[in-house]
């Protein structure tokens, strides 16, 4: 069988790699720092790190009903979930990920956009 994307790229200790530069990025970011100003960090990372890592086919751990539940009182608008997007990508560019896994890595993140988003106009 196939070897998905998380295996491909050695697992978790790998994706740990990505999500501390992705991290770095968004909060360097000024339209997103004020989103993540009162979150604890470490734990934060912690579940990014699962995040990342199903969105490279490997363990799952949130449904897209708990993802909705967390990311609705944020009122998060479309601008800000491209430039998320666009940030993990350019990470991934960087760690050298195959074009065609980033374009997968890409979907996976777009096919949440429904339940990130909850502020329109
Ligand atoms: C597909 C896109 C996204 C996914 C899959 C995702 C995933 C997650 C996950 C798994 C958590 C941890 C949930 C927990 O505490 O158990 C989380 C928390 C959080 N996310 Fe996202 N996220 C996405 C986009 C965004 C965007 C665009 C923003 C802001 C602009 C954002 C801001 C936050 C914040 C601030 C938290 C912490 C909430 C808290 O613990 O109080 N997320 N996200």
């Amino acid at each position: 069988m196939a070897q998905t994307i998380f295996e491909r790229y050695g697992g978790f200790s790998f994706v740990r790699k990505i999500v501390s530069a992705f991290y770095d990025r968004v909060i360097d970011s000024p339209d997103l720092q004020g989103y993540f100003a009162n979150v604890e960090m470490p734990r934060l990372i912690d579940h990014q790190t699962k995040f990342v890592a199903q969105m490279m086919q490997g363990p799952a751990s949130f449904t897209d009903e708990q993802l909705r539940r967390v990311h609705q009182p944020l009122a998060i608008g479309p601008a800000e979930f491209q430039e998320i997007t666009e940030l993990l990508c350019e990470t991934l560019e960087d760690f050298d990920f195959d074009p065609a896994d980033i374009d997968f890595v890409r979907a996976q993140v777009l096919r949440r956009e429904p339940f990130i988003v909850s502020r329109h106009g």
